[in-house]
């Protein structure tokens, strides 16, 4: 019974039998081809093929490739694909300027949905979601300009001059480069880094309807332009219990390794719920067994760090969270195991990156995911606009009184 006097009953019967689901935890939004998950297997596959095999063969390219067009490509048609996406990797130089504007300290999640969101009034030519050709170029725009865009708002945040992309490497290499190299010096990639994180981009490229899909699914289903929905999925990414989370593992880790709780009080207070401290990267609205992208990212981490020379104490203290979570009642009845992010920061702070470029770097690689869904929405004829109900508990209706009488 609603505060208002209402009863449910008589409000479904008034709305049309409206269902009350808090989080979409029940309700399907869509049909879709792209991605299948079995939360209680573990199994997540792209367009049927399973993530370990992607993860273990394929390339960056090569599934965002098949998340948008549905087949893994030949050889003429990746490097068709490549060259056409090498053909867009430079920025126009006013936005550029755009980017120098934001403060040095802005965080890099707010400068990525900006540009991405400026795209579209720099690439007017290509904001109708009916003509085919100009899908096709915003889709081609994006995946080119967002690594450079990402490279750039970290060079801001370094004070370093901004390095033009070169279009001889691959998209990944190119990307390490603008973030890592300077202006008129000899930049070497390192294949182990590019490799690995040509891996972290596929297990990230797509996961169905969550949160940051949901969001540029909704979006675009007002008909909005693909860099408009983009860049709104850009800032659903960006909260921690989304993508933030990669992020929030690394800070939590830093509080253990600080000293500021040991192990085992920093577990108690989860179980306790003190603060609403949660064991970030831990949990999962969909796997209730181990996150199989997780699974794939522990042993990354570790053949990393190890390839790299790093010796990193906070993989020790992720090592040891699990251990005991995966014993404790708390979590093993709540069904959470480490998600895809619980290890993904310890490899990128490894490569270099810092903390807060941990989740523009799960955005470039969910970005085919984006797109594919985006794509596959307006193409859908069953396709609404995105319109959820309510159950209202407000007020049943009362008569205004004046200001003066109040
Ligand atoms: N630590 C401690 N307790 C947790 C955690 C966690 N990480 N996750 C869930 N729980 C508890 C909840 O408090 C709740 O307990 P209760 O039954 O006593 O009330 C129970 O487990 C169920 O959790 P919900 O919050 O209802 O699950 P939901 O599906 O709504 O949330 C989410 C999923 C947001 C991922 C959650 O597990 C969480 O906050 N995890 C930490 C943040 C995180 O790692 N996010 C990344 C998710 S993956 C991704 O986006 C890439």
């Amino acid at each position: 019974e609603g505060n208002a006097g209402y009863d449910i009953s008589s409000l479904m019967k008034e709305t049309g039998n409206t269902t009350l689901d808090v989080g979409f935890v029940n309700t399907a939004s869509c049909q879709s081809a792209i991605t299948y998950i079995d939360g209680d297997a573990g199994i997540l596959r792209y367009r049927g093929y399973p993530i370990d095999q992607l993860a273990k063969s394929s390339s960056f390219l090569e599934v965002s490739y098949l998340l948008i067009y549905g087949e893994l490509p030949t050889t003429a048609e990746l490097e068709e694909f490549t060259s056409r996406i090498h053909r867009h990797t430079m920025l126009h130089e006013d936005l550029k300027d755009l980017l120098a504007a934001f403060p040095r300290d802005a965080h890099p999640m707010s400068v990525l949905s900006a540009a991405v969101s400026a795209l579209g009034t720099f690439y007017q030519d290509s904001l109708s979601i009916t003509d085919k050709d100009q899908v096709e170029l915003s889709t081609m725009r994006l995946l080119a300009k967002l690594p450079t865009i990402a490279a750039y708002a970290h060079k801001k945040s370094q004070g370093q001059p901004t390095l033009y992309p070169d279009n001889r490497l691959d998209l990944v290499s190119n990307f390490l480069r603008m973030t890592f190299g300077v202006p008129a010096e000899d930049f070497e990639v390192d294949p182990i880094v590019a490799k690995a994180l040509d891996q972290l981009f596929i297990l990230h490229a797509d996961h169905e309807q969550n949160c940051s899909t949901s969001t540029v699914r909704l979006v675009g289903s007002g008909h909005a332009h693909l860099f408009a929905s983009i860049s709104a999925g850009i800032h659903a990414l960006s909260g921690p219990l989304h993508g933030g989370a990669n992020s929030a593992v690394l800070e939590m880790l830093g509080h253990i390794q600080a000293g500021d709780d040991d192990v085992d009080t920093f577990m108690n207070k989860v179980k306790n719920k003190e603060d609403g401290v949660k064991l970030m990267g831990f949990g999962h609205r969909v796997y209730k067994n181990y996150d199989p992208r997780a699974a794939i990212v522990k042993d990354t981490a570790h053949e990393v760090l190890q390839k790299l020379g790093v010796n990193d104490p906070q993989l020790e203290i992720a090592m040891r969270l699990e251990e005991i979570a995966l014993k404790d009642d708390y979590f093993v009845e709540r069904k959470l195991y480490p998600n895809v992010d619980f290890y993904t920061g310890l490899i990128y702070k490894a490569m270099g990156f810092p903390t807060e470029m941990f989740t523009v770097l799960f955005a470039i690689g969910r970005l085919p995911g984006w797109i594919a869904q985006w794509r596959e929405m307006m193409e859908d004829p069953a396709t609404k606009i995105g319109r959820p109900r309510q159950l209202y508990i407000g007020e049943a209706e009362r008569q205004f009184v004046g200001i003066d009488k109040r």
